[in-house]
């Protein structure tokens, strides 16, 4: 009797070792040569006849992507939470299990927005690339004052995991808590961050800081346009490290500059990794490069996670983690 083919796997782009390792002994692994986004072409003809997939968030699964890989195809194992990148639907419909990578990531990116908060209010890309240029200063009692966060209202757009452990960090702070989504967040959590909920437009107008942490999704996109950034106070700082697109870029560019809005952190931009030129030019505007998940210990649960996901679907089990 000859034994089965082992299952092909397509790593579309490198991943930690211990994940690599792992997706070993569920088969034989095709590792991108690219430590890039593969183009399309490159993807889909790398995919064609695989039984599982590991993508990264900026490869686009979709109908196309499905008919590349054919019939063969059991699971898409995304590594990242968000999952904007894959069309759910169009994998369930072919039987195509999609999973995410929930959980891991939550006190990394908490950190990366409690530090946006920080840099925003206290102005520290400014100062830092003031020093940096060389500047002349001096202490004063006026010099780069920013703005303190003691008693001050942090609302956070989608109370979920990572918005949570963010009013967790703010409550640290000194920060009240208010939030905003679609669903009423568990009573426990509620209790213990003392949180108020309100509508959207409400907590724009009440918070001083705004931080989102909302899906990309079609109810999401643009949800901070220029008409909410107008319900925002003038001495306020919105933080963005959910998805670029949830935040009109160009409009908050103009509210920045225009003092519609004191200042905004993002981690995250709508054209990845192209960021709006009229931000590039403001001194109230901090920018990261998607640095939310950023650490190594992050990033290598990140990927075993994914590849545990892999390997059980392929083994006929339930994956630890699947979407929906
Ligand atoms: C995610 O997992 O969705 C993050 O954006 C990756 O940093």
């Amino acid at each position: 009797m000859t034994a089965p083919a082992a299952a092909r796997i397509v790593v579309t782009r490198r991943i930690p070792e211990p994940a690599l390792e792992l997706l070993h002994g569920a088969g034989e692994v095709w590792l991108s040569p690219h430590d890039r986004p593969m183009t399309t072409a490159e993807l889909h003809a790398a995919i064609a006849g695989a039984d599982a997939v590991v993508t990264l968030l900026h490869d686009r699964v979709d109908d196309a992507f499905l008919d590349a890989a054919g019939p063969s195809l059991r699971v898409v194992a995304n590594v990242a939470v968000g999952y904007d990148n894959i069309d759910v639907p169009a994998c369930t419909r072919r039987g195509v299990i999609a999973t995410n990578t929930p959980g891991v990531l939550v006190d990394a990116t908490a950190d990366i927005a409690m530090a946006l908060i920080l840099m925003s209010t206290r102005r520290l890309g400014e100062a830092e690339r003031m020093v940096r240029e060389g500047g002349t200063w001096s202490w004063s009692m006026f010099f780069m004052l920013g703005t303190g966060l003691q008693g001050k209202t942090l609302g956070i757009v989608g109370l979920g995991q990572i918005g949570a452990a963010t009013a967790r960090r703010a409550r640290g702070f000194g920060m009240r808590i208010a939030y905003a989504g679609r669903r009423r967040a568990d009573a426990a959590v509620e209790a213990e961050l003392d949180a108020t909920k309100l509508d959207l437009d409400e907590l724009l107008a009440t918070a001083d800081v705004v931080s989102i942490h909302t899906p990309l999704s079609a109810d999401t996109r643009h949800l901070i346009d220029a008409r909410r950034l107008a319900l925002m106070k003038p001495t306020a700082h919105l933080v963005n490290t959910s998805r670029g697109p949830v935040v009109d870029e160009a409009a908050l560019a103009a509210a920045l500059r225009d003092g519609t809005i004191a200042g905004a952190g993002l981690d995250v931009f709508e054209r990845e990794p192209a960021i709006e030129p009229g931000l590039l030019e403001l001194e109230n505007a901090v920018l990261i490069p998607h640095l939310g998940s950023a650490t190594i210990e992050t990033r290598t649960a990140m990927g075993v996670l994914a590849a545990e996901n892999a390997a059980a679907v392929l083994r006929g089990d339930p994956p630890p983690t699947p979407i929906g």
